[in-house]
């Protein structure tokens, strides 16, 4: 059995590093180097670490932890001109911990491992906002699984890839003033959830729209099919926002929400997206620690 990247698990973090990086063409990259990443973050760094491989470096992880389906992000055209573009890269490194200090110093050191083989696309960084929180002021995780159960609903199991997890990260630009604009009882209709408590509405007040009646898929039998979601604010002034980042065993979940989200399962798009725009899509597989080598 595969043992998955801890740092996918590791919850309470302050600080968040997402590194993207697109490998020099040609180049001989020797998969053994991401291991020495891997092993730079150490109990004395403070920062756990994840890492993940998009499509075109999955054929370098050993057969048996590679998952059989797994795709690159597609844009996704939804109704009333709804997108969330691609933005995919070979290579997604997540750094999180308690300081950004040991962060920018992590980060240094691994980037002088790869930096032959690999050039930097983004670097987006994310924080903690209060209690768990999304710049709009709404909880986010509530429903989150706990962990004993996302393990499972996070990682495959007993198929190959066993171990490995599927992450998608994106980068959602949000439009506070406008978001704000509204009454409470509006900015409540747009998550489904109270502001204060995060309880969610009662089935009569709740919209067809909100977010959470977008996101909430079953399977035929009418089983809830959850993610694991570890996103961060992130941003300043002007541009700011939410680094969405959710781990599945399916990638077919995270799919079939954002499908939902754009209103292409039935003709309702999520009322969040009046509120926020997708800048940057890309899904990696993060393949079980012993893939390493
Ligand atoms: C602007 C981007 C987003 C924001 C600000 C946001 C925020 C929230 C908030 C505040 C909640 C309610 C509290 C909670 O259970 O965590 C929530 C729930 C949830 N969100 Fe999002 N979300 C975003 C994007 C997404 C995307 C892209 C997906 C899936 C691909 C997603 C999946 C979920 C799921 C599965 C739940 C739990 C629903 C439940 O079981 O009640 N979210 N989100």
């Amino acid at each position: 059995m595969g043992t998955p990247q801890s740092g996918i698990f590791a919850i309470g973090t302050q600080v968040h590093l997402h590194l993207e990086f697109d490998i020099v063409g040609n180049s001989d990259f020797d998969f053994s180097k991401l291991n020495e990443c891997r092993l730079l973050a150490n109990t004395l760094s403070g920062v756990n670490i994840v890492i993940g491989l998009g499509k075109s470096l999955l054929n370098l992880v050993p057969k048996q932890y590679r998952p059989l389906i797994f795709e690159d992000f597609e844009t996704i055209k939804g109704i009333e001109g709804l997108v969330v573009p691609k933005c995919q890269h070979d290579l997604w490194i997540w750094l999180h911990g308690g300081r950004d200090d040991a962060l920018f110093d992590l980060a240094r050191k691994l980037n002088k491992v790869i930096s032959q083989y690999f050039t930097l696309a983004h670097e987006n960084r994310g924080f903690q906002y209060h209690s768990s929180q999304d710049l709009t002021k709404f909880e986010d995780g509530s429903e989150n699984p706990p962990l004993d159960e996302a393990i499972f609903e996070a990682t495959l199991r007993g198929i190959q890839g066993d171990g490995g997890s599927i992450a998608l990260l994106q980068k959602w630009k949000h439009d506070l003033d406008k978001f704000e604009n509204q009454t409470n009882s509006e900015q409540e209709l747009v998550f489904g959830r109270t502001l204060i408590g995060s309880v969610e509405l009662d089935e009569s007040a709740i919209a067809k729209d909100s977010h959470i009646k977008r996101v909430v898929i079953s399977n035929l039998e009418g089983e809830e099919l959850e993610i694991f979601r570890r996103s961060a604010a992130f941003g300043g002034l002007v541009d700011h926002g939410l680094m969405f980042l959710a781990f599945s065993a399916d990638q077919g979940r995270l799919n079939r929400m954002l499908k939902r989200m754009l209103g292409l399962e039935d003709g309702i798009s999520d009322r969040l997206m009046r509120f926020s725009e997708a800048v940057q899509s890309a899904y990696y597989f993060a393949p079980p620690i012993e893939a390493f080598g």
